[in-house]
């Protein structure tokens, strides 16, 4: 539905513009689609080693989401050459597979997609290779600590900007870069669908979260600036200053009882 109200229900005002409503039915092609992406990204955490080019973790990523019945949500999307996102270190979110070959120290993340009866799963993860410095230890830990605190603000009766504020309330302390130009989204039939989850903003604003809405949460977060670039493929997308960068992402559903995290690991 593009007004954000589920056949059967009386017209919701409060509801923002193109937010969907997942049914049950939906819901279960949404856990579906969460599963293959969570067997996905472990399957790639399991490979994951100094010597390997990134293009071979895009060829394992294509091979298991087919082994698992479903189809890369990424793979043509807006002209995308890939099924998954390869970035790292520096590189932030959207790093096209290829010739890069990972090395011991590296932050490397990786971001997958899936489709099962049409519906999609989207989540991330930044893995280290071997031993890495203490401060990017220390990034990795506080990126995925913000997700965690973003998606316990994910209930019924709050608002996206309690998930925005969760994320920044726990960043803005420390002295980290985060990430203003990429956020996340709503997720259903569509890779991106309204309302957009920004990973700053003030509580108690923005649409309020009603059962059944699905979102995904990803917070992007810098070693040094906040700022990026894209780079000249059109889809790197890199710090302006060169520091690391850590990505984390989970696709979740409001239910009356508080979120749940569709691409659980
Ligand atoms: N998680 C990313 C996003 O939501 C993945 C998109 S990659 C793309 O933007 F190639 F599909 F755009
Ligand atoms: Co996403």
């Amino acid at each position: 539905m593009a007004d954000g109200n589920t056949p059967g229900r009386v017209f919701d005002p409060t509801a923002a513009p193109g937010v969907t409503i997942k049914s049950d039915r939906e819901l279960r092609s949404m856990r579906e689609a969460g599963r293959v992406v969570a067997r996905t990204l472990e399957l790639l955490a399991g490979a994951l080693a100094p010597g390997l080019p990134t293009r071979e973790l895009d060829r394992l990523a294509r091979k298991e989401i087919k082994a698992l019945g479903a189809r890369p949500s990424f793979l043509g999307y807006l002209g995308y050459p890939a099924a998954i996102c390869v970035s790292v270190n520096e590189e932030v979110v959207h790093g096209i597979p290829g010739d890069r070959v990972i090395k011991e120290g590296d932050l490397v993340s990786i971001d997958a997609g899936a489709i099962v009866d049409g519906f999609h799963g989207d989540a991330a993860v930044t893995l280290a290779v071997g031993a890495v410095t203490g401060d990017r230890k220390a990034l990795v830990e506080a990126t995925r600590t913000a997700l965690e605190r973003g998606i316990e603000a994910a209930r019924p009766g709050n608002r996206i900007g309690d998930i925005s504020a969760a994320v920044e309330g726990h960043i803005r302390p420390l002295a980290y870069g985060l990430v203003r130009e990429f956020v996340g989204h709503g997720i259903g039939r569509k890779l991106h669908e309204p309302p957009s989850v920004p990973n700053f903003g003030p509580p108690g604003e923005g649409p309020l979260l009603r059962p059944g809405m699905t979102i995904a949460i990803e917070p992007m977060v810098n070693l040094g600036t906040w700022k990026t670039k894209t780079l000249d493929d059109g889809w790197t997308v890199v710090t302006l200053d060169g520091s690391v960068s850590a990505h984390f992402e989970h696709s979740i559903a409001i239910t009356e009882t508080g979120p749940e995290v569709l691409t659980a690991l």
